[in-house]
């Protein structure tokens, strides 16, 4: 249990009762539309400083979920962050957009359909501070370097091309430019599935030594309990758009309570991939 916990102070994240559904709307101009709920009242906490993993099986509205606490489509239910109401898609001024940007970022699954690939490393780097107008341009390149430290690339890498990078220094520059602005919650969709098991490992312990450096939150998407395991203190399992246990990692995995997750841990044995 983290210190935050222990002294019942308010989580970094809280996910109330959270629903959504999609509207799907019928292209062939007949204009029926069809709604897909996903989310069923999903309640979900996170402190500061620990890292929570959500597992959960293909479509069951893992990355859904994600997207709610970005804020980028809509819900009913509550979401705050480090104390802030998070709005449904449009529901948040551009001053929010700002102020929620420098608590939570996201890093995804394919680190190269995220960057630019035009542009150098250190320029997607600085990008987040110029849009935000937080920092002049010595200490723009200040940071940059300091990020890509933390993400374990030297300077030179900032005059590189996208395309000159490998797939585990790409993510690592996905992770810097979500590092710029400095979140206490960092929302890591799938971040290693494309990649190599290798790969994927180091990115893995690199999230484990930004939590632990800079005590960073981590909600971490995965449909592998084994990775969720690893490196996580919390583990949420999700079914059919609810959230069926949530409690310690340890917990959760030496001895399940509900039969989705028994489940899973038994898919385990049959499919020891990476996801
Ligand atoms: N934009 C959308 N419009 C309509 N339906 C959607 C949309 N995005 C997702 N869905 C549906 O919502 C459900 C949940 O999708 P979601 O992407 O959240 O699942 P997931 O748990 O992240 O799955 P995966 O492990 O494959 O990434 C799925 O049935 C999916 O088809
Ligand atoms: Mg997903």
């Amino acid at each position: 249990m983290t210190s935050a916990a222990m002294t019942g102070a308010a989580a970094l994240l809280s996910v109330k009762d959270v629903s959504n559904r999609y509207i799907i709307r019928d292209r062939g101009g007949l204009g029926k539309k069809e709604i897909k709920p996903v989310l069923d009242r999903v309640n979900l906490e996170i402190q500061a400083g620990e890292i929570c993993g959500l597992v959960g099986e293909s479509g069951c509205g893992k990355t859904t979920l994600g997207r709610c606490v970005l804020g980028l489509i809509e819900y009913t239910g509550e979401i705050t962050v480090d104390g802030i109401r998070q709005g449904s898609r449009g529901r948040n001024s551009a001053a929010k957009r700002r102020e929620m940007a420098k608590k939570i970022q996201a890093v995804f699954q394919n680190p190269a359909s995220s960057l630019n690939p035009v542009k150098k490393a250190g320029w997607l780097l600085e990008e987040p501070l110029r849009i935000h107008r937080a920092a002049g341009r010595a200490e723009r390149e200040r940071r940059v370097d300091e990020v890509l430290e933390l993400v374990g690339l030297d300077s030179a890498y900032k005059r590189r091309g996208i395309d000159e990078l490998s797939a585990g220094q790409k993510q690592r520059i996905c992770i810097g430019c979500a590092l710029m602005l400095r979140p206490k919650l960092i929302i890591a969709d799938e971040p290693v599935s494309a990649l190599d098991v290798s790969v994927g490992a180091q990115i893995l312990n690199l999230f484990r030594d930004l939590h632990e450096q800079l005590n960073l939150s981590l909600l971490f998407i995965s449909h592998n309990l084994n990775l969720v395991y690893y490196l996580c203190d919390k583990i949420a399992v999700m079914h059919g758009g609810r959230i069926v246990e949530q409690g310690p990692a340890e917990r959760v995995y030496s001895s399940p309570e509900h039969g989705y997750t028994r489940k899973l841990l038994l898919a385990l044995g049959e499919d020891d991939g990476q996801g």
